[in-house]
C-alpha cells in the first residue's frame, strides 16, 4: 500500500469529480446488469458494519454511532465488532454473514487490511458496496470507497507536535534524544501514520537536530503488535535499559496514539526519567487530562462522530443510486487501484488550544473547562 503525494488543492478539485467505475449489476432492478445506471436499493435495506477489536474509544464509540445513525436513516443496522482473540477469522466470517445476509452496503473497520480481499471480492459479486472505514484495506479492486481522517496528515502533525514540543518543553537547545513507536503492523494506518510522520522529522533526525538514541529508525522496529499498551510499555522499558543508563536524557517520544501515548509516559516515570514530551491520537479521555495537566503533549482529534456521519451519507447516496461523492482520488493506493475516498481534516490538539480544538466536543470541552 503506498499513499501518494498529498496535495491539498487537489482535495478541492477533485470533490466535484463524478466517479464511474462501480458494477452496473449493484443496486437491484437492473435486470441483469446491462444498465450501467447504478440503482440503488430499498430504503429499509441491511446495512453491515464490522469493526475490529476495540484498541482505543474511537471504536467503541463508532459502534454505538453507526447503530443508532443507521436506525435513525431507516436501515437495518447489522454491527459486529472482531472479538480480540482469533479477530482476523472473526471478521472475515462476520463480513462473509454479511454478504450471506443481503446487506447492501457493508462498512468495514479493518483489523488486518491485508486479508480481507477475498471477503470484499464476495461481496461486490453479491451486489453489495463495500466502503473501507478509517483503515483501508489492501489488494482488491473491488473495494469501492473509503472514508477516513486523513491518516498521512495525522502522521505529519504528529511529527510537528513532536518538533514544537521539544523546542517549548525540552528546557535546552538540539541536539534532543527521542525515540519512534508506530502502531500495529497489521493496521494499513500504521505505516501511513509513520510516514507521515517522518516526513516532517527525517530531516531533523538527518540535520542532527533529534538523535534516536537507540538507532530505532525502521518502521518494523517500532512496530507496536496489536496497538497494545503492554507492548509500548515493554518496548520503552527495554529502550530506557539499553539506551538511556546513567544521566542520559530522553527528550521525546514519537506515539502513534493515545493508549501507547500513556504506556510510553508510565515507563518513562517508572524509570526516574521524567516527563518526555510524547504525542497522541484520538482524544481520548485520560489523554485530554494528561494534557490539561501538562504531562502528555498533543494528541488529534478525529472526531468520531463526523467520520460516522460521512459514511452514512455516502450509504444514502449509494441507496438513492447515485455515486458517493468523494473529495480525493489519487491519494490512497492500495495496491490494486486508488480507491476514492472522503477525507476528513484532523486537528492537532495541545493544552493550548484544547479549548478551541473541542469546540463542537461537548463531552471533551467540559473536560477542558474543568481546568480553568
Ligand atoms: C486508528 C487510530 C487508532 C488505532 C488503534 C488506527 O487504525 O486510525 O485512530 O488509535 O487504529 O485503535
Amino acid at each position: 500500500m503506498k499513499r501518494m503525494a498529498f496535495a491539498a488543492t487537489a482535495l478541492v478539485a477533485a470533490t466535484a469529480l463524478a466517479l464511474t467505475g462501480c458494477s452496473s449489476d449493484r443496486g437491484g432492478d437492473t435486470g441483469g446488469g446491462t444498465d450501467e445506471e447504478v440503482t440503488g436499493f430499498d430504503a429499509g435495506s441491511t446495512i453491515g458494519v464490522a469493526l475490529p477489536d476495540k484498541t482505543s474509544e474511537n471504536w467503541v464509540l463508532a459502534g454505538q454511532l453507526f447503530t443508532d445513525g443507521l436506525e435513525e436513516a431507516g436501515y437495518k443496522a447489522d454491527v459486529q465488532y472482531a472479538p480480540a482473540s482469533n479477530t482476523v477469522a472473526e471478521q472475515q466470517n462476520q463480513i462473509t454473514s454479511m454478504v450471506t445476509n443481503g446487506a447492501k452496503v457493508i462498512i468495514i473497520g479493518a483489523k488486518d487490511g491485508k486479508q480481507l480481499a477475498t471477503q470484499v471480492q464476495a461481496a461486490k459479486d453479491a451486489g453489495a458496496y463495500v466502503i473501507a472505514y478509517d483503515r483501508l484495506i489492501e489488494n482488491t479492486d473491488a473495494l469501492d470507497y473509503y472514508v477516513a481522517f486523513d491518516n498521512f496528515k495525522v502522521g505529519n502533525l504528529q511529527g510537528q507536535a513532536l518538533l514544537d514540543g521539544l523546542a517549548e518543553r525540552a528546557g535546552h537547545e538540539a541536539p534532543y534524544n527521542v525515540e519512534l513507536f508506530s502502531g500495529s503492523p497489521d493496521d494499513a494506518n500504521s505505516a501511513v501514520f509513520f510516514d507521515g510522520a517522518m516526513e516532517v522529522l527525517q530531516p531533523a533526525i538527518d540535520d542532527g537536530t533529534l538523535n534516536v538514541v537507540s538507532g530505532q529508525t525502521e518502521i518494523a522496529q517500532t512496530a507496536t503488535e496489536g496497538w497494545l499498551a503492554e507492548n509500548a510499555q515493554n518496548r520503552m522499558d527495554t529502550l530506557l535499559t539499553g539506551s538511556y543508563g546513567g544521566d542520559v536524557v530522553l527528550d521525546g517520544v514519537l506515539s502513534p496514539n493515545d493508549t501507547l501515548a500513556r504506556a510510553i509516559l508510565t515507563s518513562a516515570q517508572q524509570a526516574g526519567k521524567g516527563v518526555p514530551v510524547v504525542t497522541g491520537q484520538d482524544s481520548e479521555v485520560e489523554s485530554v487530562k494528561s494534557i490539561m495537566e501538562g504531562i502528555q503533549y498533543s494528541t488529534i482529534n478525529k472526531d468520531t462522530t463526523l467520520l460516522v456521519e460521512q459514511a452514512i451519507k455516502m450509504v444514502g447516496q449509494l441507496q438513492k443510486g447515485e455515486e458517493a461523492e468523494v473529495n480525493d482520488t489519487e491519494s490512497y493506493d492500495n495496491g490494486s487501484k486508488v480507491v476514492p475516498s472522503y477525507l476528513l481534516d484532523p486537528v492537532i490538539v495541545t493544552k493550548e488550544n484544547a479549548a478551541e480544538a473541542y469546540a463542537n466536543v461537548p463531552s471533551l470541552l467540559e473536560i477542558v473547562e474543568s481546568y480553568k
